[in-house]
């Protein structure tokens, strides 16, 4: 009796630890059959987990995000250790409790395995601001998401795991909060752009750079952290031994789960995620290239390709990969009963609003998918299609149309494909871009010169290409390409962490920057463009104005802290365009490589170490 009764409190307890890592709420909370029974996962905790401190491993590192003013979102994996002989399949003595793969990957466990966590300003946690004590298990595949709360504002923190009642912890973590609601900020805030990161492409050395620089506050991703391509598709092939594994095209859950744990293994990455508190979103291919509301390029949603392609649905594909995310990514979900919104926005301050935009798998219409690209082209003006769904869509405008009324100084919206119209003379240059939503743009932009809001700077990622703009409603308001009147605002597309140029992954400099010139000649209003260089650019954020700069990478086949500046903006507050200097919008009137509009191009190669802060030409030693 006695026992019966000392289970039931047991039972109280462990329900609390379950819901404390939110990914166990994680497709719905009030749906179960989309998600985990936090009830039928509890039962099992009465049942000691079967492993010892030393049997478990934490194993891609720590990561936080979706930092808020009080609260933030901290993650880490524990996983039972396997035997280093990877095909022994009788693991550490609990064979019955298993299933893994070739990798040592468990796939199915029944036991649990209990995670301590705490958070503090400083390094030692002689104080802990925040702490707790959750359970994960193979059901969110040992993923661990919790939400430390009742901390300061602005401020840098510390914040660790370990496995209960040991000392064997995770790595050490560093996170910061945002600044409260309306509060003057009292520095500029720096932020790193990032977007491609496609693993057997290259080492993700642009994630370390700023690491090793420490030279930004927050990181945000506008996409495309994964590729759900099998190797050889897309990338070098075996050449830098960045297999992405499972070695197939993904579908499944394990499979999204299996990717996401395989990009999470290179040290630049598991580095950016350690030091710096991340707001990412997802373009394309954290499902699959050019998804849209009901497809994408290799799965049409026809019983057709239901049964060649393995199947997979459409919508199940998407929830695989949506289900994988969530476990992985240091973020909120949003709304618990809509797990396709992504879509959210941070305050900082009064400094700027960040509102965060899903393009892709939310409500987007139909987009091209190389076979009906004629056909895409012929609807792009249809007022009816979006990027992003009714329901998004009144929402985006009327945050931007709060923020602007509450007075913060700047919108900063993330976004995924460029927003510029970018002609090539006989049609656009891509209709997966908004060039295939007009109306939705048209609207966007009228949103904007109703309501007079200004101070406006959009980003991208998506195309693998750096392309700066002066964010303009061509062919309704008259815009001066060397003043920049006419202008609301500026667009800042930056390019691949490391997928290859749009002109292909072996364009020379001299090819890359004719085809810049190109475009530039068309598009007087795309100020500065470059197709040759992977990297990122990073953003400082002041009352008076919003620097950027963006940065080139000589060399991803080896991992190295190697960067070249390529181009620095500026946006003063109220002038909603870049800044000129005389003709230029770069003060020194050049630019490292590209096409840049009235200035010219001067190539130095004159490489960055961020390693060693050494100066070097790149490829004279
Ligand atoms: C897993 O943890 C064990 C015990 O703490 C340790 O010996 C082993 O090196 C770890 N394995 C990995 C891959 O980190
Ligand atoms: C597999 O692991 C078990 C338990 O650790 C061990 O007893 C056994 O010898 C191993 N088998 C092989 C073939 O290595
Ligand atoms: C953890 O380390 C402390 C200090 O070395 C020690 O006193 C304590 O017994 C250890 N706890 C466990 C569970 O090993
Ligand atoms: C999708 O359907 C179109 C039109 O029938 C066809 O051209 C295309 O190859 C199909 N794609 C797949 C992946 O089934
Ligand atoms: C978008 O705005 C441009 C400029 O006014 C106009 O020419 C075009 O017809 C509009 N398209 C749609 C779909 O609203
Ligand atoms: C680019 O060069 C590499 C190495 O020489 C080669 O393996 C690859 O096939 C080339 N890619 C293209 C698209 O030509
Ligand atoms: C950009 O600005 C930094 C200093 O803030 C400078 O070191 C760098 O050379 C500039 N880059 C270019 C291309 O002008
Ligand atoms: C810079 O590097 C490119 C190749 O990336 C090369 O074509 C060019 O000659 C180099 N320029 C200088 C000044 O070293």
């Amino acid at each position: 009796m006695k026992y019966t009764l000392s289970l039931v409190f047991f039972s109280v307890a462990a329900l609390a630890s379950y819901g404390g890592n939110l990914n166990y709420h994680s497709p719905s909370l009030n749906h179960p059959s989309l998600g985990v029974s936090i009830r039928k996962v509890a039962a099992r905790t009465y049942a000691a987990s079967p492993w010892t401190p030393d049997q478990l491993n934490f194993t891609h590192g720590v990561a936080s995000g979706d930092p808020l003013s009080d609260s933030v979102i901290l993650w880490t994996r524990c996983a039972p250790a396997l035997d280093n002989d990877k095909s022994n399949t009788t693991v550490s003595g609990h064979a019955e409790l298993y299933t893994h793969d070739n990798d040592g990957f468990v796939r199915a466990s029944k036991a649990t395995v209990c995670v301590e966590w705490r958070i503090s300003t400083s390094k030692d946690f002689a104080k802990a601001s925040d702490e707790g004590r959750v359970y994960t298990s193979s059901d969110v595949d040992f993923t661990i998401k919790v939400e430390a709360r009742r901390l300061k504002p602005f401020t840098t923190y510390y914040y660790q795991f370990n496995i209960c009642d040991s000392n064997v912890t995770s790595p050490l973590g560093r996170t910061k909060t945002i600044p409260a609601k309306g509060k003057k900020v009292a520095s500029p805030i720096k932020l790193a752009v990032y977007s491609c990161s496609n693993y057997p492409f290259g080492f993700f050395n642009a994630f370390g750079n700023t690491v090793r620089k420490d030279s930004v506050d927050y990181v945000l991703h506008l996409g495309d952290y994964i590729y759900e391509y099998k190797n050889g598709d897309y990338g070098w092939g075996n050449s830098l031994g960045r297999i992405p594994l499972p070695d197939r095209e993904i579908v499944t859950l394990y499979d999204y789960r299996k990717r996401i744990a395989t990009y999470r293994t290179d040290l630049d990455l598991l580095a950016s995620h350690q030091n710096f508190p991340w707001i990412p979103v997802w373009d394309d291919h954290e499902v699959a290239d050019n998804t849209y509301r009901d497809g994408m390029s290799h799965l049409n949603n026809t019983e057709d390709s239901f049964i060649h392609d393995g199947g997979v649905s459409v919508d199940q594909r998407k929830a695989n990969a949506v289900r994988a995310y969530f476990e992985w990514m240091p973020i909120r979900q949003v709304e618990m009963d809509d797990n396709l919104r992504i879509w959210r926005n941070f305050e900082f301050g009064d400094l700027f609003d960040l509102i965060m935009l899903d393009t892709r798998q939310y409500d987007r219409s139909i987009t091209d998918l190389y076979w009906n690209t004629e056909y895409v082209g012929a609807i792009a003006e249809d007022t009816g299609r979006s990027l992003m769904g009714a329901r998004q869509e009144a929402w985006f405008y009327r945050k931007m149309r709060e923020s602007s009324k509450r007075g913060a100084k700047w919108r900063v919206i993330g976004n995924q494909v460029i927003f510029s119209r970018i002609s090539r003379g006989q049609g656009v240059f891509n209709y997966d871009q908004w060039d295939g939503y007009v109306a939705n743009r048209n609207r966007t932009l009228a949103n904007i010169y109703d309501n007079k809001i200004d101070n406006n700077i959009m980003l991208a990622g998506d195309s693998h290409a750096s392309a700066v703009s002066d964010l303009v409603w061509l062919d309704e308001h008259s815009y001066d390409s060397a003043s920049g009147g006419g202008s609301v605002g500026v667009e800042f597309a930056g390019t691949a962490v490391s997928s290859p140029s749009p002109l292909g992954q072996n364009v020379t400099i001299d090819a890359a920057g004719a085809a810049a010139g190109f475009l530039a000649g068309l598009n007087p209003e795309l100020q500065w463009g470059d197709l040759y260089y992977r990297g990122y650019f990073e953003l400082s954020i002041g009352y008076d104005a919003v620097d950027a700069e963006f940065f080139g990478l000589p060399d991803m086949r080896t991992r190295n802290g190697y960067e070249i500046s390529l181009a620095n903006f500026t946006v003063k507050a109220g002038e909603n365009r870049l800044h000129r200097y005389g003709g230029a919008v770069t003060a020194s009137g050049k630019a490292e490589s590209g096409a840049l509009q009235r200035g010219s191009i001067v190539g130095t190669n004159l490489t960055h170490d961020t390693e060693t802060g050494r100066y070097f030409v790149f490829g004279k030693n």
